[in-house]
Parts: C-alpha cells; structure tokens; sequence
C-alpha cells in the first residue's frame, strides 16, 4: 500500500478533490474498504453514508474540567443537523479540551498540545471538512492553528458567552468582578458574605467568559477572519440562536467542501489587517497579538508585531464592554454585535477579504445595524445608550494593544491601551523586582513593604520558557498598604501574560524573556525605568556598561522538568512575537492522505 518515496503519504489523490474521505477510505473496494465501513458499521449508520458524500468532522473540545465548553455535545447535535441536511455526514470527535479556570500551571502550556492533535486527528482521518467547536481561551485559536496546518476547509463555532453575571443589582462581569472584589474584599471594603454571593450569581449559564476577555476576543477573531459565520461570535451560549447558527454552519461546511475553500483561501494578510482592527474596535485581549502571531505562523502569512501595531494605530474604540468599559457580551449582542462594529470601520477594513460564508467581509457586514439599547422602563426608543458607539463617537482612538520597544524590551512587549490609566501612559519611577510569581504573592501582604504609588512592579520568569507556558500573572495585585490607601492602579512590567478580563497599566510579552537572559532579567530594584506609551518606548534608566557587568553575573534558571511534553515545549517554545509556536510547528503540511494502516 505505501506510496513510493513518501513514507508516510498514500497514494496522492490530491486531498483538494473533495472526495479524499471517498477514495481512500469509504469508497475502496476490498479488504481496506470493509474495514472502514464495516467498524463503522457498527455505530448504526445505512448504507448512503458512505456513497460518497463529504465527511464533516465535528472537531469538539466539551470537557467538564472546561466548563466554558460542557455544552458542546449539544451543540454538536445542531451542527449535525445541518450538515445531514445539507448531505454531508457528520462524525464528531473529541480533542483535548483548555480549560481556563482549572488547568495548571496554565493552559498556555499546552495550547500548541491542543493543536497538534486537531491536526493529526485531522490529517489522519477520513474528512473532507471540519467544524471547530471552540470556547474558552485557547481552545479556540489551539482549534484554529491545527486546522490551518493541515488546510481542509474548515468553519468555527464558538460557543458563545454566559448571560450577564448578577449580583445585589447589578450586573458584573467573568473575571473582571473578581480582580475587583478581591481588591474589594483585602481592602475591607466587601464581606466575605457578598464575596460568595458574587461568586454564585456571576457564572449563571453556560457559556465562555462574558467580559471582552479572551475567550470572546478569540470568537470576534474568528469572525473578523472570516472563519465564522457572520454574526457568531456574541450570541450568548444559551440562545436559541447559537444553535441555530451551528445548523447553518454545518450546512455551509459541506457546501464549503464542495467549493474547496480552505483556510489558506481566507486566512490573507488582508484577513489578518481585519483581525486587527476589529480587535481595537472592540476593545479585545492582549492575548490576541499571541494568538494571532501563531496562526499566521501555521498559514505561512508574513505578520510582525509591528504591522500589529501599525494596523490598529488610528482605529476608534467603539465597544463599551469590560474590562475597559461598562456592558457585557449579551448587550453587544443585542446591539448588532461585531458586524455592526465592523460596518461602522468599513472604510479602514480590507472589504475584498473572503471569508466562509463564500462572500467577502464587506458583503457580509453590508446590512449589519448598530442598535441602541432603551433604558428599562423609557419608552421604546426613547431614552438610550449605545453599547457600541458610532465611529463618529468613539470612546477614545488609536486605543488597541500598542507594541513598545526599548532596551528594556528590545523584541517588543504590549499594553493594553483601553485597559491602562491615563496619568501613567507616560511614567518614570524605581523598579521593585520579584524573581517569581510566588515571591510576589507573599510580599503584596507586607504592610512593611518599601513600595509607593509610582513605583514600578517587575516580575521575571513568567514567560513561555521560564514559567513554563507564559501563565496571566502580569496584572499583578495592588499590594495591600497600597490598596488599602485607595490606590488603583500602577506600572507593572513582566514577561508574562494576563487574563483578557483584567485591566490596569500593564506592561506585558516583554521579549526576550528573563529566562533566556533577556535585559528584563537583569533589572535590580532600585532602577529607574521609563514608560511612554504615546512614543511606544519601555527604557531601563541603566548604563550599557552596568548592564553587562550584571549580565556577567546572570545564572540561567534550571528548567523545571527534564521530560515529558513540558520539556518538548521548553526545548521548542518561540518568544512571544513570534506567538509562542513550537518552532517544529510553524508552517503547515497540508491534507496529504498517509498510507494505509493494515
Ligand atoms: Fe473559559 Fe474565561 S474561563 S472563557
Ligand atoms: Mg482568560
């Protein structure tokens, strides 16, 4: 059976011919074809199954340790409808599932797991087309970057937010209601009381994070790439609507088999300018500049940090959402969600970019409307307030992820804008330096802690390779001397990540890491160090002599693991402008059917 040369491809039936699941699996002859059929077989399935007809996997990462994802079997059975419907057949499968909450030492780590074994599940199975069933954090661009090395076509689903979280009134949002009430509650000013009430009413239904954070970051990526279907990415998880659009999508794989649109089709540079702009549009994650680093790294599209920060320079804030702003991902729904928003930002949109509905982006978001929302109790239409502003009424501009440079950060870090405070954009103040995370957490209690409000935060090894996996402690906590004092926020620096819920002046990504002797490895407290964010500039106010002295004296940290898939990721993890790929990863290999098995 094996294919001459290749070892491991089969017989080069191109995997473009929308009949790769047919002729090599399903619509053999012989012995090969019993085994595939009959097995499966097994499941129920009549004969017309296997006459031809595109196999759509439905690529699923449910998980009850996810709960962001625990509906997505049922929303599996949506996407079947519509594929059976459209005359596909649906095969759901599982992959391993990046759960946000739970996962440690973070899901980060095993972000690029996940990925490889969406790729492998992919390639080595008779599909024709996929349907990606993501969720929390990772789950949706780990889905995405194995999908795109492997090239077959391919539609998102995301499964939406939580409703609103409620508490005493008002509502509060996934994640950011936590950094906040556990400021609240060391600071006296919450009872442990209201802290547990806060607790039950703010993840209420099922869904992902509903705050701009990254998981909805990560589905408004999605659709702005045009991966998703038009208007996916913020229908809450327990609207019927969300079950609706996964029966659309699973009619539209099929028809997408058909036309042969792959990834590679719709993941242009163009598409990635789109990303971009939607992403400071709306307000989006720090963790999408990783994110998206990635997957244009699977896809083979030239994208740098610097086009990230070129592209999202000018783009007006439009979407009121925490943690930069005040609503939740239901209200964006119910104002138009991201089309509306990207309509208002046509005329900065790349509109020619395909996507998977078979039409263009600008086709897509022609009809979208902004819809303002009435306050309870006003006459419909009367008095009302606008989740996602007019562009001609921003909420700031130019206030997306900006990439900073200096000899503090001399392959780039980012900042939020949206989420950072004014007074600090530009600050001069002396280093406090922690070596670890755990480090930190012990001091933050000290009241007699040698720290005041302009201080500057830095902690070290807390990147891909030193944590490992780059774990969302950059927001550090306020100390508490501090917090208690009513101070809200101050310059911190580190080479790690943080959640897309949390907010503050946070420098974070800072490349090269610590632990790979980066100059954020040789900083001491008592240093000063410069932020202008305005002139994208991250300056440690220390002598080249100095620094080199210090580099001298610098020990690398002993890797925390000598085996395992930790070790592979600690050998082979790229920096954060390179979005943290294993370096074994970049690129793709495409759909190439693999030679027989028996
Ligand atoms: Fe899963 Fe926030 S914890 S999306
Ligand atoms: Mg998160």
């Amino acid at each position: 059976h094996p294919a001459e040369g290749n070892v491991l491809a089969g017989e080069g039936v191109p995997a473009s011919s929308g009949r790769r699941s047919f002729d090599h699996w399903f619509g053999e002859k012989g012995r090969n074809g019993f085994i595939h059929r009959s097995w499966m077989k097994s499941q129920g399935f009549s004969e017309e199954a296997f006459d031809g007809r595109p196999v759509i996997g439905i690529c699923n990462t449910w998980s009850e340790l996810t709960p962001c994802n625990a509906h997505l079997r049922r929303l599996a059975d949506s996407v079947k409808r519509g594929v059976w419907q459209a005359g596909g057949f649906p095969l759901e499968f599982p992959v391993m599932s990046l759960g946000e909450t739970l996962l440690r030492p973070t899901a980060m780590l095993f972000r690029n797991l996940l990925s490889m074994d969406v790729e492998e599940s992919l390639r080595g199975n008779p599909l024709d087309g996929v349907v990606l069933l993501t969720g929390c954090d990772k789950t949706t661009p780990g889905s995405i970057m194995g999908a795109a090395s492997v090239d077959l076509p391919t539609v998102v689903v995301t499964g939406g937010p939580m409703l609103n979280g409620k508490f005493r009134g008002c509502d509060i949002g996934s994640g950011t209601a936590v950094w906040r009430f556990t400021q609240d509650l060391n600071a006296g000013r919450m009872s442990a009381e209201d802290f547990a009430a806060a607790e039950a009413g703010q993840s209420r239904s099922n869904g992902h994070c509903m705050t701009m954070g990254t998981a909805s970051t990560m589905a408004c990526m999605a659709e702005a790439l045009g991966l998703q279907l038009t208007g996916s990415a913020a229908i809450p998880a327990v609207d019927s609507r969300r079950y609706v659009i996964a029966q659309k999508s699973g009619q539209r794989i099929v028809e997408m088999v058909k036309e042969d649109l792959k990834p590679s089709d719709i993941l242009t540079r163009d598409a990635f300018a789109n990303a971009v702009r939607a992403n400071a549009a709306i307000g989006g994650s720090t963790n999408f500049v990783i994110h998206l680093l990635a997957i244009a790294g699977r896809v083979g599209v030239d994208v740098t940090l610097d086009d990230l920060d070129e592209w999202a320079r000018g783009v007006p804030w439009l979407v009121d959402l925490q943690p930069s702003g005040k609503y939740l991902m239901e209200d964006f729904y119910y104002a138009g969600g991201l089309p509306a928003v990207m309509k208002e930002i046509l005329p900065l949109l790349k509109t020619d970019a395909i996507t998977v509905t078979g039409k263009t982006i600008g086709e897509n978001v022609a009809n979208a409307e902004r819809i303002e929302a009435t306050i309870p109790g006003a006459a419909p239409g009367s008095q009302t307030y606008a989740v996602i502003r007019p562009v001609g009424d921003p909420l700031g501009s130019g206030a997306g992820t900006a990439v900073l440079k200096g000899n503090l950060a001399p392959d780039g870090a980012v900042i939020k804008q949206s989420a950072a405070s004014e007074r600090l954009s530009r600050h001069r103040g002396k280093a406090l330096v922690f070596s670890s995370i755990e480090e930190y957490d012990k001091a933050v209690e000290d009241p007699e802690l040698d720290v005041d409000e302009d201080t500057v935060l830095v902690l070290q090894n807390a990147g891909p390779r030193g944590y490992p996996g780059m774990p969302e402690v950059g927001n550090l906590t306020i100390p508490r001397k501090l917090a208690e004092i009513g101070v809200d926020d101050m310059v911190r620096i580190s080479d790690a990540r943080m959640s897309g819920t949390a907010y503050g002046t946070v420098v974070l990504h800072v490349t090269p890491e610590a632990a790979v002797g980066g100059p954020l490895a040789l900083v001491r407290t008592g240093d000063w160090i410069e932020l202008d964010v305005p002139a994208r500039r991250l300056h440690l106010d220390v002598p080249d002599e100095e620094l080199e002295k210090r580099r001298a004296d610098w020990q690398p940290p002993t890797p925390p693991t000598d085996r395992g898939w930790a070790r592979l990721y600690i050998d082979h993890v790229t920096q954060a402008n390179q979005g943290c790929d294993l370096d074994f990863l970049v690129g793709r290999t495409g759909s190439t059917v693999a030679r027989q098995s028996h």
